[in-house]
């Protein structure tokens, strides 16, 4: 085999609870991801060495050394095997970087299955899984997909189901926010607050809204323990949110650590709306719309 493609979705977060801060500076988390249809592609082909090309949007924001953290899943997972394997990545992005929906985390995970299946190896998905969670939080969702519950930093994952499909818009912003910086202003403001952190825990309307497939239910119980922080750091998502609240979407918020927002719209039609009214508001670089739960990686 020469080459292998695989195709990845990137994530929203319809409940993120962030616990107190942890002595290894991670903070407990309660992490309802979805995984929606925007997908980022890697294409994995034989060579000695390891290299990686990014090309798509906001290509020149990612790094093409060791850095990438697609490179680092291929290493990672070489390493595991116990043998030199050598890999060229080429990523094709259409997941906004440093936008809050794992964007890496998916290029990472599709790294995995791609080089997985180019090397001949055969692990099973748990041993992806524990190569995933060494990576970053978020990779171990990234190779499952659909909808699930994360707990600890968000790498122990419990599948749900759901019953039925959601339409989402995504706002892109223009440049992203740092992860770390988001979590540090997170910490910033509770302590400056005073209030004593409750450790995280699930919300059941919204796991309740999830199972029945209400759209209307979710979108009133879509919550970011981040977003305060997101905010701060970039006021002027307030009146991206605002904009699309004002037009129509069940709900709004800021996905993961930003700076995407997210809105939940009633069926497709509606997403459509939703998108054209914030593209005619002018409180985005970009507007998308996609639906969840979408399934994992997949070679195509
Ligand atoms: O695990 P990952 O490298 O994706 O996390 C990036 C940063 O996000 C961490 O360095 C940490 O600052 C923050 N983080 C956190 N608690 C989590 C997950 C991430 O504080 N559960």
């Amino acid at each position: 085999m020469n080459s292998v493609t695989v195709r990845v979705p990137a994530k929203v977060n319809l409940q993120l609870a962030v616990g107190p801060l942890r002595d290894d500076g991670y903070h407990d988390l309660v992490n309802v991801f979805h995984a929606v249809s925007l997908f980022d592609e890697v294409t994995a082909a034989a060579e000695t060495g390891m290299s990686v090309r990014v090309e798509g949007e906001s290509a020149d924001q990612v790094p093409e050394d060791d850095d990438n953290l697609a490179i680092r899943a291929a290493v990672a997972l070489a390493r595991h095997a116990g043998r030199p394997y050598g890999v060229s990545l080429a990523i094709r992005k259409a997941i906004p970087v440093a936008g809050g929906m794992a964007g890496g985390s998916a290029d990472a995970a599709a790294a995995l299955v791609a080089c997985n299946e180019l090397w001949g190896l055969g692990l099973p998905l748990d041993d992806l899984m524990e190569i995933a969670a060494d990576l970053g939080s978020d990779v171990p969702f990234a190779l499952l997909g659909g909808t699930a519950v994360g707990t600890g930093r968000g790498e122990r994952l419990a599948p749900l189901e759901v019953g039925g499909t959601f339409h989402w818009v995504f706002a892109l912003a223009d440049g992203g926010l740092s992860t770390a910086k988001v979590y540090a202003e997170c910490d910033r403001i509770r302590a400056a607050d005073g209030l004593a952190v409750p450790e995280p825990r699930a919300a059941e309307p919204l796991l309740a809204a999830l199972r029945a497939g209400d759209a209307e239910a979710l979108g009133a119980e879509l919550a970011n323990d981040l977003q305060p922080a997101a905010l701060r750091l970039r006021p002027s998502l307030a009146a991206t949110l605002e904009a699309g609240r004002k037009h129509g979407a069940l709900g709004a918020l800021v996905s993961g650590s930003g700076p995407t927002c997210a809105f939940l719209a009633a069926s497709a039609g509606h997403a459509e709306e939703v998108a054209a009214a914030l593209r005619g508001a002018g409180v985005a670089r970009e507007v998308l719309t996609a639906h969840g739960p979408v399934p994992g990686p997949a070679v195509v």
